[in-house]
């Protein structure tokens, strides 16, 4: 690991570069409607999702990380990076961590490579370790990985989770540079409340009710959601974070260009920015067609933004997520000029009914 003294006061992490990717296979909402008790009309109105993708079964979450960070590194113009950061819910295994190894399959064995957990929030958490990482001088060069596979942990009989949840990944290269730059990070807001942890759980699988094959039951080995009680703290916590975050840089809403929110459900992200006061077409809605990707979708969602021109070279961008835990945080950038970066979907795919 490279330790770097910097020449001026203002050293700050600056993206540099971003990819991402999701399964080949495309599930719509006929799909699931034809074998759940649910519709097309439901899922739009209440969600605003159309399509998502589902892992095969032999793809783990450190293969879409692997193919994310790959691509992020390309955009970047480099094929090395100092430490390796994955945010996931759904690490290939409980032990070890996921990073390590995507860290040695994309060629980087030696850097530091650990993993983060905050549900949904956990890009933007990886993001700060990644910023810190490089701010405190300990790294230059970070890759900041989200990936899930949400397919694996969502019982898909649950009509309520198996529409809303779809897997993929995500990743942002970070470089040291200067606060000045484009691409700086220049704000974080971080938060949670454990108080409220029943509220998005895998109840069994972890120290507290281990899985007995024999005694556990169906509904503790998969994800639940409380989702109406989450729903309302999402759009409380959401705002707040954006606005202090915002406060933090001395900034208003009206400074920000695109607002890129944790991809939950678009119901969210239109009331979250009206009561921030930030015009609907600022708002990034990548969950349309890749539903919630849980750590992924922000990194996700920056991917697909920069690929179609919504997001352009000096535009103030503002991330803002929130998920179990409780957790919630908020990010600001400027961000930079990058080459264009790969779609994330695979498009061949996406005229097979
Ligand atoms: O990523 C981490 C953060 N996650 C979130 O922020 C997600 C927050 N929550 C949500 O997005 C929404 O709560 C859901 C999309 C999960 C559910 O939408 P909702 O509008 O809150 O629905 P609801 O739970 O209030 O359910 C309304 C009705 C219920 O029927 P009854 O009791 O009124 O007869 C549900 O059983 O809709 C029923 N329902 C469905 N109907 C058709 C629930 N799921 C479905 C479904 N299709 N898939």
């Amino acid at each position: 690991m490279t330790v770097s003294s910097a020449e001026r006061s203002d050293r700050a992490a600056v993206l540099c570069g971003v990819g991402g990717v999701l399964p080949r296979r495309r599930v719509d909402n006929a799909e699931l409607a034809a074998r759940l008790d649910t519709d097309d009309a439901w899922i739009r109105t209440r969600t605003g999702i159309r399509s998502r993708h589902i892992a095969a079964p032999h793809e783990a979450t450190s293969d879409l990380a692997v193919a994310a960070g790959g691509r992020a590194l390309a955009n970047s113009g480099m094929d090395r990076a100092d430490a390796v950061v994955v945010a996931t819910t759904t690490p290939d295994r409980t032990c070890p961590a996921t990073a390590p190894l995507v860290a040695a399959r994309l060629g980087l064995t030696g850097v530091a490579a650990f993993d983060v957990g905050a549900v949904c929030t956990g890009f933007v958490y990886a993001l700060a370790a990644g910023a810190g990482l490089i701010t405190s001088g300990v790294a230059d060069r970070v890759l900041v990985i989200g990936a899930d596979v949400y397919s694996r942990i969502v019982d898909p009989d649950d009509r309520q989770n198996a529409v809303v949840f779809g897997d993929g990944a995500g990743a942002l290269v970070l470089r040291a540079g200067y606060a000045d730059e484009p691409g700086a990070l220049s704000a974080f807001d971080l938060g949670s409340d454990g108080a409220h942890e029943d509220m998005i759980t895998v109840a069994a699988g972890g120290s507290r009710l281990p899985t007995d094959p024999s005694r556990t039951a169906h509904a503790e080995r998969h994800f639940a959601m409380r989702g109406k009680e989450v729903f309302r703290h999402a759009l409380t916590r959401m705002t707040e974070s954006a606005r202090t975050v915002l406060k933090r840089s001395g900034l208003t809403p009206d400074d920000v260009d695109r607002f890129v929110p944790h991809q939950a459900n678009l119901r969210i992200l239109r009331t979250v920015a009206t009561d921030l006061g930030l015009p609907a077409d600022r708002c990034a809605r990548h969950v349309e067609r890749a539903g919630n990707t849980g750590a992924a979708s922000i990194p996700l969602a920056l991917t697909d933004d920069h690929t179609h021109r919504s997001l352009r070279p000096g535009d103030r961008v503002l991330l803002t997520a929130f998920g179990g835990g409780l957790t919630w945080g908020s990010c600001l950038l400027t961000w930079p000029d990058l080459p264009p970066a790969a779609e994330p979907a695979h498009h061949e795919e996406e005229s097979t009914p």
